[in-house]
């Protein structure tokens, strides 16, 4: 896996004129060498899209259904390899590598079925009023026009797959930037999309280094915007063009709440065992990582004890063992702040039950108590296997602690009784709340993002379409209704 990768440039491979390496979080090893854009081949790539956008828009449904399809099978057959590429570049283990090619794998697949029955158009009779006699109102939508989608590198293929896919259900052309640190699992999507019919220009996949998207971001020929990363950056996109569409998914510092009813000894190792793996899965750099736990002193003393065993049988290591669990952080200095982050929170006061340590760009699994207000930790999204344990009075006081967040993109509440589910649903600020599990649970196409500080918009197959098109309506006069 040493070779020089080209980008993807209007539908057909390209090469510029420098290039960089991608290496291993896990030994330093390079992965591969990615070539970068210049700046005209990026003015090709937009020109191109921006050309295109009208007849994309038109084509039948059935052709961009069969893309995806195609793109979808593809991915399926090429599981290990992928998987294998994801798990080098990313440091991911690679049982959550194939676990993350069959979530592409079903992207595509909903981005096709979604294809097919998108944009049927609604009727409205508008003879409801005197002035409205004999008309109707039939509403489509139509792409708003071309997306530039910004993926991080923490699903380095699905959510690469998350702003493609819908962007080809829609009409839209797209634009990708994959992350510089793991650009090369967004590329392989290019190889599969080439194998299809879609219009050139349609889709372009290009490494554009961060200090050169400033330009990129402003190009008015681009009025969508769909990132997914930090809060940083996302806002201040966000700010630097108002009059654009962006979609923002960003932070979150997960909670899972352990209510006084989950208090069966199967109950609680369900909730710990869960705590455990999604606190520190892909070494816990999602979004809707388990950062919180928010137990009913009911259950807390049984709890903590299982949710530290939990964690310590977490298996640590290489990647690329099927056997690992966690492995590397994305880098040397994502682990060193984690390793700052956890020192602050224990000088400050914080209790540490297991974990602590560092080890290059690997972090030890980690569970604290006692962690005070106002630290880095309790504030900020850790994006490492870093999960603080807090004790807490009755259902209120859990929600009030879980709102007590800037950010809300998920939350898991651990309880049987539907009303509670039901009062947790309306109480938390959050874009989701998953009941009788942890905040980390995704499903692909349902909505995805953020309520505060976790950013704008939705993602989920359709409702990332929803986000790259706007309603037009035809009124139609003179009808016999
Ligand atoms: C994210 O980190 O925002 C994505 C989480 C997921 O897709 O499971």
């Amino acid at each position: 896996m040493t070779s020089t990768h080209a980008f993807w440039l209007a539908g057909r491979q390209a090469t510029g004129e420098a290039a960089f390496d991608v290496t291993s979080p896990w030994d330093g090893s390079r992965v591969g060498t990615v070539s970068l854009p210049t700046d005209a081949q990026v003015e090709e790539a937009v020109a191109a899209a921006y050309a295109v956008r009208d007849e994309f828009a038109a084509t039948p449904a059935h052709v961009r259904a069969a893309a995806l399809d195609h793109v979808s099978r593809r991915l399926g057959e090429r599981t290990e390899e992928i998987a294998r590429l994801i798990s080098a570049e990313n440091g991911k283990p690679v049982k959550w590598a194939r676990g993350e090619v069959g979530r592409a794998v079903s992207v595509f697949r909903f981005a096709a079925e979604e294809a097919r029955r998108f944009n049927g158009g609604e009727a409205q009779r508008l003879d409801t009023d005197a002035g409205g006699q004999g008309r109707l109102a039939l509403t489509r939508r139509f792409p708003k026009g071309v997306v530039l989608g910004i993926a991080p590198f923490n699903f380095p293929l699905n959510l690469c797959a998350h702003k493609i896919a819908p962007a080809i259900a829609a009409g839209a052309p797209i634009i990708l930037k994959p992350a510089p640190a793991t650009p090369l699992s967004g590329l392989i999507l290019g190889e599969l999309l080439a194998e299809t019919e879609l219009p050139a220009g349609s889709w372009s996949i290009l490494p554009v280094p961060n200090d050169r998207m400033p330009a990129l971001v402003q190009d008015e020929r681009l009025p969508v915007i769909s990132f997914t990363g930090s809060e940083t950056v996302g806002y201040a996109i966000m700010d630097s063009v108002p009059r654009k569409h962006c979609t923002l998914e960003l932070g979150g510092n997960g909670a899972a709440v352990v209510l006084g009813d989950w208090a069966s000894d199967e109950d609680l190792a369900w909730a710990a065992n869960r705590i455990a793996t999604f606190s520190n899965y892909q070494g816990g750099q999602s979004c809707i990582s388990v950062q919180r736990v928010i137990a009913d002193a009911a259950v807390y003393d049984r709890l903590l004890p299982r949710i530290v065993a939990a964690v310590e049988a977490q298996v640590t290591g290489d990647p690329n063992d099927d056997a690992t669990d966690v492995g590397p952080l994305v880098s040397e200095a994502a682990a060193e702040r984690v390793e700052a982050w956890v020192q602050e929170a224990v000088a400050a006061g914080a209790t540490l039950h297991t974990g602590g340590k560092r080890d290059g760009a690997s972090y030890a699994p980690t569970v604290l108590t006692d962690l005070p207000a106002g630290t880095t930790l309790a504030c900020e999204e850790v994006f490492g296997p870093v999960l603080s344990v807090q004790k807490v009075n009755g259902e209120s006081e859990a929600f009030a602690a879980v709102n007590d967040s800037k950010y809300g993109l998920q939350a898991g509440v651990f309880t049987h009784d539907l009303q509670t589910a039901f009062r947790a649903h309306r109480a938390l600020e959050v874009g989701g709340v998953v009941i009788g599990d942890v905040p980390s649970y995704r499903a692909d196409q349902m909505p995805y993002g953020g309520a505060k500080q976790s950013g704008v918009g939705r993602e989920g197959v359709r409702f990332a379409m929803d986000d790259y098109t706007y309603e037009r309506v035809l009124v139609l006069t003179g009808l016999a209704l």
